[in-house]
């Protein structure tokens, strides 16, 4: 049997599994119906109907962590417990994200997500998402107790997690207050935050944790080999976040409306931008004067400035500079590490949407 994994499958370890264990620790407690039912539809309205890109990381990589030579690895396969066990820890990124999607959607204001609305613009939800988003973040730990307590890795797991929350709380926090959708203050902005931004708030969560994890159930997590993944992973998650905020303003047909300019985000366009023009230009009065504003007009002038600098040209040079150094980055891992970072890479490398 070769390796296959799905979103079905994948999805199929959520229903079968991970739900029942969770709601199962609820029912103990001896919760009223409601309480119960609401928080049953809590845990499914936001986890279900995503990509589960992070959360297939980990049966993937374990995959290929778990083998000793490149060699084997076309032929390697999870077994089942190990496809499960794996699935379970992706799961657990999944409601992570959707604790921070939970919370952030509120902070933001948004009014939907993968189609739906919100979970706090959900009849009769509202300002009880706060407490749902703390629960979603909660029963990862019931979760990781369950299926792990008894491994040699249950308190890195438990580490994993503690840290990886900190930094992407650090990293919305940084997020907030440099972009507050109402005040616009350009001088707030500059790549080194940007930067900051984007690893703490996405690139550890997205793109480190899944792989960490992996590694730790293949018990591969050396020091040596997390090192590798942090230095690897953390600027390819930055590069993906440049890559989405070129697409928001630049991308063609990628299934979204970008709302970048007006709603004041810190994106690395603006950040770019700002770097070029200095801080007394005639560009630069425009930008101040038309960033962040809920106008249309506002916003083609913003665009207006983006093409006269160029700034489509110098990220495409930006993107090709970044892929080479990603690629030399990864040259210098071990073979099998290669492999994990390569297909995170590649998959992510000139992408258009
Ligand atoms: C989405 O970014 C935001 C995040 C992935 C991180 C949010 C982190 C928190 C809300 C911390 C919450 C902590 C607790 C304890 C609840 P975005 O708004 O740029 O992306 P979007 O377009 O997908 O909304
Ligand atoms: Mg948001």
């Amino acid at each position: 049997m070769s390796y296959t994994n799905s979103r079905e499958k994948f999805e199929q370890v959520f229903r079968e599994t991970v739900v029942p264990a969770i709601m199962e620790d609820v029912k103990k407690t001896g919760i009223d119906q409601k309480a119960y039912d609401w928080l049953e539809q809590a845990v499914l309205h936001n986890t279900i109907g995503g990509k589960y890109n992070r959360g297939m990381t980990v049966p993937d990589s374990l995959r290929i962590l778990k083998c000793n030579t490149a060699e084997e690895i076309k032929d390697a396969d999870l077994t089942e417990d190990e496809y499960k066990l794996s699935s379970i820890l992706g799961w657990c990124t999944e409601l992570l994200q959707a604790m921070f999607l939970v919370a952030d959607d509120i902070m933001d204001a948004s009014i939907t997500r993968r189609g739906h609305p919100c979970w706090y613009r959900m009849e009769g939800v509202g300002m009880v998402a706060i407490n749902d988003s703390f629960i979603l973040g909660a029963v990862i730990f019931n979760v990781l107790k369950r299926f792990f307590r008894q491994e040699s890795y249950y308190v890195d797991l438990l580490e994993l997690f503690h840290e990886t929350s900190f930094q992407t709380e650090l990293g919305q926090l940084l997020d907030l207050i440099t972009a507050p959708e109402d005040k616009v203050h350009l001088d707030n902005f500059n790549l080194n935050k940007y930067s900051f931004i984007v690893r703490y708030k996405t690139a550890y969560y997205s793109f480190y944790l899944p792989v960490a994890l992996a590694m730790y159930q293949a018990g591969v997590a050396t020091e040596q080999n997390l090192k590798e993944a942090m230095t690897v992973l953390i600027p390819l998650g930055e590069y993906f976040q440049v890559q989405d905020d070129f697409l928001d303003c630049f991308g063609v047909d990628i299934g979204k409306i970008g709302t970048d300019i007006q709603d004041n985000k810190c994106g690395w366009l603006i950040n770019k931008a700002l770097e070029i023009v200095g801080k007394d230009s005639e560009h630069r009065k425009i930008l101040d004067e038309n960033y962040g504003k809920k106008d249309a007009e506002c916003e083609k002038k913003v665009k207006a400035v983006y093409n006269e600098l160029k700034l489509e040209q110098i990220y495409h040079d930006y993107e090709k500079a970044k892929v080479e150094e990603l690629e030399a980055l990864i040259k210098q891992c071990s073979p099998l590490n290669q492999e994990v970072f390569n297909k995170f890479l590649s998959k992510i490398a000139y992408r258009k949407k």
